[in-house]
């Protein structure tokens, strides 16, 4: 890791572990030149640069200079309305109302370390030796608009973190129209685009298509990041594969409304530009005023699709997931939604706590309907008071009752959302997002209290902490159903209005800063109806997410596949449901259920007394299971081996121990083959030298004891493989047969332990 720089030539060369991005400045525009695999640090890398003169219609800032022209100048931070016609990075409106700002080149700074971003989320660093800065300075001398743009490297990560940092150093207002986070200029456009998709039950589905002359744009306009879009883009050569080739990721630690865009211009270079969504986006810049933009972490991987993954995955499980769960391995939970829904009482929640005692499992967590006077999602959001008829003895009541039980407790929260009929609404009607005299649009009967102000953010943090505080609660699920509209705030000056969505922002992640700080010892976990704010910008307040509504294990296949493109495993909630599917109404095993669940933070979500006695003794088996791969699961290096969004959908993956000493591996079999041909499942990520002993897993041994749902779909793989050892390169090179298995939606787990040679 290091920065270069050659003042002379205006060249700024950032060398994040193994990856190069290199600038220069030409004539004040920081002209962009390379980024991808590390290169050696040279003063002939300026020769990159290359300068031709093109016809009339590219205008030239510099009469002198006719090659130079900002149409076709590849750059760090473009500017609208000076001679290039590409998407801006930003747009500025002066108090004249013209919006021509010029932004040149006025010095640099570098430091050691990462700064924080004040009132946002980021990636952050330990030690300052682990991560160095460069605050690259800009200024729009007529206007006195100064833009910074912050540039942080990493010893251990092929990652860069960019942003941008705007003051008002005139004595005029400015008003931000638009503010990405980073503009990228690649020098062809021979790039596909990949990108996470979806709808709510079925979020971040991998899509992969060519990019072609105009523009590819992804955004959320929902208030949140959204089930339909991840605020992430990937640009790969076509050729690159899940191990090989040249990919660049942007992953945005943001969790409102986004923008990502690829433009293809007239000269096939690609204009990539990610950021906060202009759309519903303006920001007013008095004299002496501020704005942050959040931040982008683009990752540049040569060992395509999976190393990317990688990177991302260590980094956010590293340094963005914070506090002391980060490093803990995660409770083993019952959570009782899709068990009773709203219908409870103590009682039943402490028999169902009594079942999962035997089983191992560690936390209850009581999911919505525990309040106010909740008996369905009509009511009662904002009355965080216990629901007299259910807990009689209140939350501190029903704690000690499950504690008893040997199980923590957790409980559920939609601090963010009031109910028409609740009496937070009667009190505050005009604390929810509204505009005056316009309907106000209800979503499963709520509306959304206005985080953009203080004095609701000051009651939501009052009252969370007394419910909080009022029981032995070490887990809180934090949910968030409904997309915003009419967004604007009864607080803001007219021209302040614009500001609405991203300081709901802001206020949400101080409300979060305040009460993760308050209470330390709490696991927080985000949900959104499931995956709708699957984002990094949350897992750093909170270092885990329900990944989706979607319980069904054969779904769930392709939402955690497409969600393990950027998140790690440790932050996804997976639980084991009941069949038929609630979502889906499929029947699948139980066995499949737990193993699918086990890729992730393990759970359950079913009612545990209607179990057979064979399924008991089954989860008993897969809890204890988790219990030994957990660390593995939520800590190790995950290998992506079969992707369910190709051929048959057959999916498989890996995690691996940093030592490269052990491994779990899972492998699904969604549709049987007649007649199929010899499948064999190739590994990754082991030492090539190491000798590994297999043994098999939860799903076979279930099935040798003959559970009820558990067909013996892994005997012929059990028998030929089970209690072998195999060297580590035999198994990545030639690997093992798993056509074998018999059935639709079998599935087979096996861990190896490296043993003498
Ligand atoms: C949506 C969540 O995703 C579910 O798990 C559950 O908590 C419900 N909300 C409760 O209303």
């Amino acid at each position: 890791m290091k920065i270069h720089v050659d003042e002379a030539l205006g060249l700024f060369h950032l060398q994040s572990k193994d990856s190069s991005y290199i600038f220069q400045v030409v004539e004040g525009y920081p002209a962009h030149l390379y980024w991808g695999a590390q290169l050696n640090h040279d003063a002939g890398l300026a020769h990159i640069l290359e300068l031709r003169e093109r016809c009339s219609f590219s205008p030239n800032p510099v009469p002198a200079n006719r090659p130079l022209s900002l149409d076709t100048l590849p750059q760090e931070y473009p500017q609208y309305g000076t001679s290039d016609f590409r998407q801006p990075a930003y747009q500025a409106q002066l108090d004249d109302g013209s919006r021509i700002t010029e932004l040149k080149y006025s010095g640099y700074r570098i430091a050691p370390g990462k700064p924080k971003l004040t009132g946002l989320p980021a990636v952050y660093t330990e030690s300052e030796k682990e991560a160095a800065t460069l605050y690259l300075y800009l200024k729009d001398e007529y206007s006195g608009l100064k833009v910074t743009l912050l540039y942080t490297v990493f010893a251990e990560h092929s990652a860069i973190a960019r942003s941008a940092f705007f003051e008002q150093e005139g004595s005029a207002i400015i008003r931000l129209e638009q503010a990405m986070s980073a503009s990228v200029d690649l020098s062809d456009s021979r790039y596909q685009a990949l990108y996470l998709s979806g709808a709510w039950a079925r979020e971040r589905h991998i899509q992969r298509r060519d990019l072609a002359p105009g523009a590819l744009r992804l955004e959320s306009r929902r208030g949140s990041s959204s089930h339909q879009m991840n605020p992430f883009l990937a640009l790969l050569r076509p050729e690159a594969t899940e191990d090989h080739g040249d990919v660049y990721g942007f992953s945005l630690v943001y969790s409102g409304n986004f923008a990502a865009q690829a433009e293809v211009e007239q000269f096939n270079q690609t204009r990539v530009s990610i950021g906060i969504n202009p759309s519903d986006f303006s920001w007013k810049l008095e004299p002496g005023q501020s704005f942050q933009t959040p931040e982008v972490i683009m990752v540049y991987s040569g060992e395509g699709i999976g190393g990317m993954s990688r990177t991302y995955h260590r980094l956010y499980r590293q340094r963005l997931c914070r506090g002391k769960h980060r490093d803990q391995v995660r409770p083993i939970l019952i959570n009782n939604w899709e068990a009773t829904y709203f219908n409870f009482d103590a009682d039943k929640i402490e028999a169902l706590a009594q079942e999962a005692r035997p089983l191992g499992i560690e936390l209850f967590v009581l999911d919505d309907g525990w309040f106010g006077k909740r008996d369905n999602d009509d009511s009662s959001l904002g009355d965080w008071f216990e629901h007299e008829r259910k807990l009689p003895e209140g939350l501190s009541g029903l704690a000690k009752r499950v504690n008893e039980q040997g199980l923590q407790f957790g409980l559920w929260v939609e601090p963010e959302m009031v109910s028409p009929d609740s009496e937070l609404y009667r009190q505050h009607p005009d604390w929810c997002l509204h505009a005056p005299g316009r309907r106000r649009t209800e979503a499963r009967s709520q509306l959304i209290l206005d985080l953009s102000r203080e004095e609701v953010c000051d009651y939501l943090y009052d009252t969370l902490s007394k419910v909080f505080a009022s029981a032995p609660i070490t887990y809180v699920k934090w949910d968030m159903n409904r997309n915003m509209t009419e967004i604007a705030s009864a607080q803001a000056p007219s021209d302040r209005q614009k500001e609405t969505a991203h300081r709901y922002m802001l206020g949400l992640y101080d409300l979060l800063e305040r009460l993760t700080t308050s209470f330390p010892d709490i696991l927080f976990e985000s949900c959104s109806g499931g995956g709708g704010r699957f984002d990094p910008g949350m897992l750093y307040y909170m270092p885990q997410t329900w990944t989706s509504d979607d319980t069904d294990a054969i779904e769930r296949l392709a939402i955690q596949y497409g969600t393990s493109i950027v998140y790690p495993a440790s932050t996804m909630g997976a639980h084991v449901s009941a069949v038929p599917n609630h979502q889906v109404h499929r029947m699948t095993s139980f066995a499949l259920r737990g193993d699918v669940a086990m890729s992730g933070n393990f759970g359950y979500e079913l009612d545990l007394s209607s179990l057979s006695q064979e399924e008991k003794t089954l989860a008993a088996r897969q809890v204890a299971q988790y219990k030994e791969i957990r660390s593995l699961v939520q800590q190790g290096e995950m290998y992506r081996l079969l992707s369910p969004f190709e051929g048959r959908g057959d999916t498989a993956w890996m995690f691996v121990s940093e030592d490269q000493s052990e491994a779990f591996v899972a492998f699904f079999r969604v549709l049987a083959e007649p007649n199929g041909p010899i499948r064999r499942l190739t590994l990754k990520g082991l030492d090539p030298n190491k000798r590994y002993k297999l043994e098999a897993g939860v799903s076979a041994a279930a099935a040798a004891s003959g559970a009820k749902g558990s067909a013996d779909d892994a005997s012929a793989f059990r028998e030929a493989f089970g209690g072998q050892s195999f060297m580590g390169d035999q198994l990545m090179r030639i690997g093992l047969v798993v056509s074998d298995l018999q059935g639709d939606f079998a599935s087979l787990t096996f861990r190896l332990q490296a043993v003498e040679a």
